[in-house]
């Protein structure tokens, strides 16, 4: 698509809005002596935006079905939002077209009883690996795996997301140099509240860990580093070990778009398949213990059939 295909894309003609001439003169007035051309570029721009959102909005209506209502009032809520149509603008389709694939599809769910390192997913078909391992040290071998394991499936400009511990933060990112993945940044990830683990053998409180991103290719987005669950959401209804589904969907929404396929190779008690599904998200899960999984299956197809 080009941007002169689209009459919709025509540059904001001031004479013909009296609201923004409006908007421009009340500055005037407000702030005599500055200058105003600056203003009137973001007024443009922001005119540029709400245009771009009703045309992005009236096109995904089109694609969905009456049948998903609920689906197209998330659409229509992350439109509202700007994102979308921010990069829409700057000319990146990809966001907008996940998601109107998703509102054609409806959610899409697999769920994997197996060690992750020998489910054959097809190669560069994930956009995101948001994970959660186990941290003792006996597990640490399995980190090398999984940067493999995400070099392989990730599709190009894809991203992994590993949460980890800090105690064995050298060798974790020794073992995840790999060739095709290439580390990014570290996350801050806070669980704000009353209750912090404490590491007797290190003599620290923590409350926050960190969340290795690694890109396969040239990463394009920008994203905020911290995310946060909300305070005191230190939900192990589901595991022992489990995240909130707030903290996940802080994360989700940072880095992610609606109809982007995310895939949680320990899924564990199924948090970040939760947060995907309450967020428009396709999502893969695999999990080796065999009770665990079933305790995620079922929490996530009741969620699924409820939405
Ligand atoms: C830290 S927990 C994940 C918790 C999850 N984030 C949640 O919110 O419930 C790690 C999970 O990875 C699983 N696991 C360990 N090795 C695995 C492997 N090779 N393949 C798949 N799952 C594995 C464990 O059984 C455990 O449930």
């Amino acid at each position: 698509m080009t941007h002169g295909e689209h009459s919709w894309m025509a540059d904001i003609v001031l004479e013909e809005r009296p609201d923004l001439l409006q908007r421009i003169e009340r500055y005037r007035k407000r702030y005599p002596g500055r200058n105003v051309e600056a203003y009137i570029e973001k007024v443009k721009q922001d005119a540029r935006l709400e245009q771009a959102k009703k045309h992005l909005k009236a096109q995904a209506k089109e694609h969905a079905p009456a049948s998903r209502a609920s689906c197209w009032a998330y659409a229509e809520s992350s439109l509202q939002q700007g994102r979308y149509a921010e990069e829409y603008l700057k000319g990146n389709t990809y966001p907008f077209e996940r998601m109107l694939h998703y509102l054609k599809t409806g959610s899409q769910l697999a769920l994997y009883h197996s060690d992750f390192r020998v489910v054959n997913l097809p190669e560069n078909s994930v956009d995101w690996i948001i994970t959660d391992p186990p941290y003792p040290q006996k597990f640490l071998p399995l980190y090398r795996d999984l940067a493999l394991f995400a070099q392989r499936v990730l599709r190009p400009g894809g991203g992994l997301l590993a949460m980890v511990g800090q105690s064995y933060l050298p060798e974790i990112f020794q073992l995840m140099s790999v060739e095709g993945l290439k580390y990014n940044w570290t996350l801050c990830y806070l669980t704000p509240g009353g209750q912090s683990p404490q590491l007797w053998q290190r003599k620290v409180n923590t409350f926050w860990k960190p969340i290795l991103w690694f890109t396969k290719g040239e990463n394009k987005r920008w994203i905020g580093d911290v995310v946060k669950s909300d305070v005191n959401d230190n939900d192990k209804t589901y595991h022992f070990w489990g995240q909130s589904v707030s903290g996940m969907t802080d994360l989700l929404q940072k880095v992610s778009y609606m109809g982007e396929t995310i895939l949680d190779p320990f899924m564990g008690g199924g948090a970040t398949g939760a947060a995907c599904l309450l967020h428009r998200r396709h999502f893969i899960g695999i999990e080796i213990e065999k009770d665990v999984f079933a305790t995620a299956q079922e929490r996530l197809t009741e969620l699924q059939r409820a939405l």
